[in-house]
């Protein structure tokens, strides 16, 4: 929320028993024990050097080059230091959530300086991973000019699934099965590896078949919709302005005068400050 500096990965604390990872809006936040293990293993070797920011933005730049197979790749600059504010209350009242209207999307990224084309190329981040269903119930009674209804129907089939599953967010990674049954059509796109970062969310996009409706707003604004369609035309486009988007996102820095550490443990909030 205050940058870049590793402070969603901090653990609630008698200090501060509500820090962001707990934010509702963070419900898809993962990994925070692999991150961990980096961290341990880098202290091993080189105690006190590198911050957990720093290997954050580090993990999030060779998943992007491992995910695209090799498509994206950008190096992004050393020194940030960690932060010590971290805060559910603040995470939930400023992130973007995926009920906002296309303008409340536009205005949140405008606060942090990333304009609407940066909006719908970080955007396209979503041709990977998984929602909750949580994150897209207004989308399974969405009319059909919003949403694909064979999608739709395929979403509420898996939401009965239990309590709130996750979903994969591109049709492409669902199991063959369930594909054959709601969309026949599609069937030749399923992966047998799933998670491939490339431009399909924007064709998803413009086929209606994308699950958040944060998502589907980017098609209802003259500019937004113009980039999705720019992106959906030119893959290599698309790898290298996202790269440069993510990078833009890394240097987001701490508010001028907040102090900054190296955390022992990424979790834990006790360092020095410089
Ligand atoms: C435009 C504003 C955005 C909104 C409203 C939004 C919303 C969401 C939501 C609701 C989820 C699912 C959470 C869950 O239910 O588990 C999600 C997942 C995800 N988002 Fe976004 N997101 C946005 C921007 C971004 C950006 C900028 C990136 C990265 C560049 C990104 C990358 C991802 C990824 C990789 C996942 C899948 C995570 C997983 O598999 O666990 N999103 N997003």
């Amino acid at each position: 929320m205050q940058g870049c500096d590793a402070s969603v990965l901090l653990d609630a604390s008698p200090e501060n028993p509500h820090p962001e990872k707990e934010a509702p809006v963070n419900i898809g936040l993962a990994a925070f024990d692999l991150l961990e293990e980096i961290k341990a293993a880098v202290e091993d070797r080189c105690p006190g050097v590198v911050s957990c920011s720093d290997i954050l933005i580090y993990a999030a730049r060779d998943a992007a080059h491992a995910l695209s197979n090799g498509n994206i790749h950008f190096d992004v600059p050393a020194g940030r230091l960690d932060g010590l504010v971290s805060s559910a209350a603040e995470a939930q009242a400023e992130l973007p959530d995926s009920t906002f209207t296309v303008q409340q999307l536009i205005d949140n990224f405008a606060r942090k300086d990333f304009d609407v084309e940066e909006l719908v190329i970080l955007s396209g981040a979503h041709s990977i991973g998984v929602g909750h269903c949580s994150s897209f119930t207004g989308r399974l009674t969405a009319p059909p000019e919003q949403i694909n209804p064979a999608y739709r129907n395929l979403l509420n089939h898996k939401c009965h699934q239990g309590a709130n599953p996750a979903v994969v967010n591109n049709v492409r990674d669902e199991d063959y099965e369930t594909v054959s049954k709601f969309m026949p059509g599609f069937t030749s796109r399923v992966r047998k590896i799933s998670d491939f970062l490339d431009n399909t969310f924007y064709h998803n996009n413009l086929a209606r078949i994308v699950s958040f409706n944060s998502d589907w707003q980017l098609m209802t604004h003259t500019e937004a919709r113009g980039h999705v369609h720019e992106y959906a035309d030119n893959a290599t486009l698309w790898d290298g302005d996202f790269a440069e988007s993510l990078l833009k996102l890394s240097k987001l820095s701490m508010p001028a005068g907040s102090k900054g550490g190296i955390r022992k443990k990424c979790s834990i909030a006790t360092h020095p400050l410089y």
